[in-house]
């Protein structure tokens, strides 16, 4: 059966269509660290950010190139000149680098957002290929908005820009309105129709907004896609994007339908769920499809009955194909720095002796805490120690008064990137909150609190909790994470978290660490 399969490629848009989910502000180890595991998954390409929207994406695309070697590395870019000289000056040093270029092609899009006609949208289109095949060999282009674009317009503008060298073809669902049936006409169309389009690769991007984005793109599948485009967990703007997880693992249990597979490493998708969904702050739901929390569990008598007699009776997917490994305990107080490095391999990590150090010193204390130190509970550990920014404020000591009849009290004292140490204290309406307060005091900063989650890593009364916060100063909104086996440190370390990633958007990080 494998001989006629087909191989169906993946754009991973996690780091720029996945950032546009509302509140996620990646910093640019948190980038890094997701690109090596996206790495580690197998994606074929991984579009890092759109380098002229911010010298600070620019900088982290050009980072992500420079680290990445078996990936092609992909920035978005408006059909300028000046977005495509960006592009370029982030991606000049990558191992394989491809320029994604778009342009609205649809009649709404073109009365009202590009205030353009046909014509000129092609001109556009065409220009900003052939300027971008001067430093790119490989060019997508993308028509944003194609499911709602007159197909023989459609069929007319990816002619011209195949003709001008685009070597992929994207076709958007941009606001997630599409059916299937209908999706999958335009690739049909469009294989009929343009000439030279057997030497292109074309690719499909499917938008949440009807729930039928992973519809979507296996339709696009069916009809000839050979590159999906979309996000770890199906982060995305608004809805989200299609969930590449479950695309993947629908090719793969249904490959007898499909005919096709990715080549990704699926025992790696746990571990990449966990990893963005820590580092976005964006909560998976325990009934998403492959990797929610309830995704493989059997709750009703009868279900867990068949599975005990033939497992095949109610699951179709083992758990440990995706990488879901039952929590055993690995680890403990008299592990020592071999066995603990020995564990971080086996999860993949490679650390270097610094990072190692930091990390088996948080193990120590974490086994201090608590008996059963699980895997779950290491990648948080050494997650969070990867994705460390530069900090302004460290938490140094927390102390908390609370009665159910006195109103609560906390002190705090944190070190100062200059090595000075700051206490303050402050009263609130829960314990939360008067660390909240302190915090404000201590850092003199001035923020809102927009949203507060509280998640358990594991299970038991010691299992690692982790905070998530989201917080906005004037324009920026960040999200902040803590991770502890006791809930108000959590609290006040994904605080402190939001406050450092904040100074260090600010910019004035720099001034403060020297
Ligand atoms: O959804 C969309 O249209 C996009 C394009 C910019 C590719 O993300
Ligand atoms: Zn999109």
């Amino acid at each position: 059966m494998d001989n006629i399969m087909r191989t169906i490629e993946i754009f991973d848009t996690t780091l720029r269509d996945g950032e546009q989910s509302p509140g996620v502000n990646l910093s640019l180890n948190e980038k890094l660290e997701i690109a090596h595991q996206l790495e580690r998954l197998g994606v074929n390409r991984i579009e890092a950010g759109f380098a002229a929207a911010s010298p600070g994406d620019l900088q982290s695309i050009r980072e992500i190139a420079n680290r990445i070697k078996n990936s092609t590395i992909v920035s978005l870019s408006r059909s300028v000149q000046s977005d495509i000289d960006k592009a370029w000056e982030a991606l000049k040093d990558a191992e394989s680098a491809c320029l994604h270029v778009f342009i609205a092609t649809s009649p709404i899009h073109r009365k009202h957002k590009l205030n353009m006609t046909k014509e000129q949208v092609i001109e556009n289109a065409v220009a900003a290929v052939k300027y971008g095949k001067k430093y790119f060999d490989l060019v997508e282009f993308s028509c944003e908005d194609g499911s709602r674009t007159e197909i023989p317009y459609l069929i007319e503008v990816v002619q011209a820009v195949v003709d001008a060298g685009a070597r992929i073809i994207n076709i958007p669902d941009t606001v997630g309105y599409t059916t299937p049936m209908e999706y999958g006409n335009i690739f049909l169309k469009l294989s009929e129709n343009v000439r030279g389009i057997e030497n292109v690769k074309l690719s499909c991007h499917c938008h949440d907004d009807l729930g039928m984005a992973v519809a979507n793109t296996l339709a696009a599948i069916q009809a000839g896609a050979t590159q999906v485009e979309g996000t770890i967990n199906g982060i995305g703007e608004r809805a989200g994007n299609a969930s590449l997880e479950e695309v993947a693992m629908a090719l793969d249990t249904r490959k007898d339908f499909y005919q096709a597979l990715t080549a990704l490493k699926l025992d790696e998708i746990a571990r990449t769920s966990k990893l963005v969904s820590r580092l976005t702050g964006m909560i998976v739901p325990p009934n998403k499809a492959i990797v929610g929390a309830n995704a493989f569990a059997h709750e009703s008598g009868i279900h867990q009955d068949g599975v005990l007699k033939e497992v095949t009776t109610y699951e179709i997917i083992r758990p440990e194909k995706v990488g879901i490994k039952s929590n055993k305990l690995v680890l403990g107080k008299l592990s020592g720095r071999h066995a603990f490095k020995e564990k971080l391999e086996e999860l993949g990590y490679h650390l270097e002796q610094e990072d190692l150090n930091d990390a088996f010193k948080q193990f120590k204390e974490l086994c201090d805490k608590k008996k059963d130190v699980s895997d779950d509970d290491i990648i948080a550990l050494v997650d969070s120690e990867l994705a460390e920014i530069p900090e302004k404020y460290s938490l140094e000591n927390l102390q908390l008064s609370y009665g159910n009849n006195s109103i609560p009290t906390a002190s705090i004292r944190v070190k100062r990137a200059d090595g000075v140490e700051l206490e303050e204290a402050a009263t609130g309406n829960g314990s939360v909150d008067s660390i909240y307060k302190a915090i404000d005091r201590v850092t003199n900063e001035e923020v809102e609190l927009e949203d507060y989650k509280i998640v358990s890593i594991t299970h038991g009364r010691d299992a690692l909790g982790e905070v998530y916060v989201r917080l906005k100063q004037s324009n920026l909104t960040v999200q902040g994470r803590g991770v502890s086996t006791d809930i108000l440190e959590a609290s006040a370390e994904a605080y402190l978290n939001a406050i450092n990633k904040i100074i260090v958007l600010r910019g004035d990080v720099v001034e403060a660490l020297v």
